[in-house]
């Protein structure tokens, strides 16, 4: 990938002399989904695929774009001396210039300029965090080129910041987390609480992690994500007025099951209800990782899916389908969405020798209902961010 973003920016933008090439991954969540803006856990690893990037420094204030994944957007440009604001017509270089804006918030400001140019494996809106990947990637160049005092989980933060604040999307740390902290072979068990982590050997002797992409995407899923958000807001508001809790990720269960009543509205209470519950079984789930017992870890996986479909409501039928089909096959362990939802993608915990049969005929079941074709990775599990 080095020769072939090297190569394409030297046709881009004339002269490829001094270019230096980074790449950050994406990410897959195993377990703990819509958790991380109620204080919850989430148990997501980093990728083997992701976001590269060649970029070399500019000696006056301009910011050039491109992406091999855009090409028909051609270069965008946007100048350092003016006020950095989202545009429609700066497209997908939102999510850098974002970034920009974010250092610059914190009083690290560019003292010139530089042309990047960007290629991606991950598949867009797909749910595995293309847009997070750009954000940590541009974050990890920034702190390489002026040398700024930040550590990786300080560019996850500053990513999640830009996101929330400059693109106006309400997410939560997870995915600029799990990029900027990935690490070869392991997932981050992590307490968005207080951001205290822990990594953990994904050992899944004689199976593998499946991602499956619906290739439905996300749409309306932006505004949807916020509406979980303020639901998930509007039941912890009123669980406050019988107890004193700083988020749901605080109650158990049981103590979920004895305040429930004062929510008021079966809707809310259904949300308030998966994040507890999601949350309690992603701390089980990590606990059966460990003692290696994959079956009670894939079971967790399906409880999470019911959930999120029946109580979270962020599914639709592709995800739906994708995963019902995962789960007749012989030697799937579990299956659920994993990200927002609303299209995008499932992850699997298949045997080694049921993977073939698990393509072929989730594949094709899917095709005859959904009337188009699911895409399928083994995945690997890979480090944050680095200079290649
Ligand atoms: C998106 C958000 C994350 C997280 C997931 C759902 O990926 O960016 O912060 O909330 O959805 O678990």
């Amino acid at each position: 990938m080095k020769d072939i973003i090297t190569k394409e920016f030297g046709k881009v933008y004339g002269d490829a002399n001094g270019v230096k090439t980074y790449f950050a991954p994406g990410r897959v969540n195993l377990i703990g989904e819509h958790t991380d803006y109620n204080g919850g856990h989430v148990f997501p690893c980093a990728l083997t695929i992701g976001t590269y990037a060649a970029v070399k420094e500019r000696k006056d204030m301009k910011v050039r774009f491109y992406s091999m994944n855009f090409e028909s957007n051609g270069i965008i440009e946007a100048d350092l001396t003016n006020k950095l604001e989202p545009k429609k017509e700066q497209a997908w270089t939102n999510y850098p210039l974002g970034v920009i804006w974010a250092f610059a918030e914190r009083g690290m400001k560019l003292t010139h300029g530089f042309d990047m140019l960007i290629n991606g494996n991950i598949p867009n809106s797909s749910g595995l965090s293309s847009s997070a990947s750009l954000e940590v990637l541009t974050g990890f160049v920034l702190k390489e080129m002026f040398g700024f005092n930040v550590t990786n989980q300080d560019l996850a933060l500053i990513g999640q910041f830009s996101e929330n604040n400059f693109n106006g999307v309400n997410c939560g740390i997870m995915d600029q987390f799990a990029i900027a902290m990935g690490k070869k072979d392991h997932a981050i068990f992590l307490d968005t609480n207080t951001l205290k982590y822990e990594y953990a050997p994904v050992k899944l002797e004689g199976a593998k992690v499946v991602v499956t992409c619906s290739n439905k995407k996300r749409g309306l899923g932006d505004s949807k994500y916020n509406e979980r958000r303020s639901e998930c807001e509007a039941a912890l508001a009123k669980i406050q007025t019988v107890k004193n809790i700083k988020s749901l990720g605080e109650l158990t269960e049981e103590e979920f099951e004895e305040v429930k009543s004062v929510i008021g509205d079966p809707v809310k209470e259904r949300r308030a209800k998966h994040a507890v519950y999601e949350n309690r079984r992603t701390i089980k789930a990590v606990e059966a990782l460990k003692a290696n017992d994959i079956e009670l870890f894939g079971k967790l996986m399906i409880d999470s899916d019911t959930s999120l479909r029946e109580d979270y409501e962020v599914t639709g039928v592709e995800l739906d389908t994708l995963v019902a089909e995962a789960l007749k096959v012989p030697g799937v362990i579990g299956s659920r969405m994993t990200g927002a939802g609303f299209g995008g993608c499932t992850v699997s915990i298949v045997k080694d020798e049921a993977i073939d049969n698990f393509i072929e005929k989730v594949g094709a079941n899917y095709l005859a209902k959904i009337g188009y074709a699911a895409d399928f990775y083994v995945v690997s599990i890979g480090d944050g961010p680095k200079e290649i």
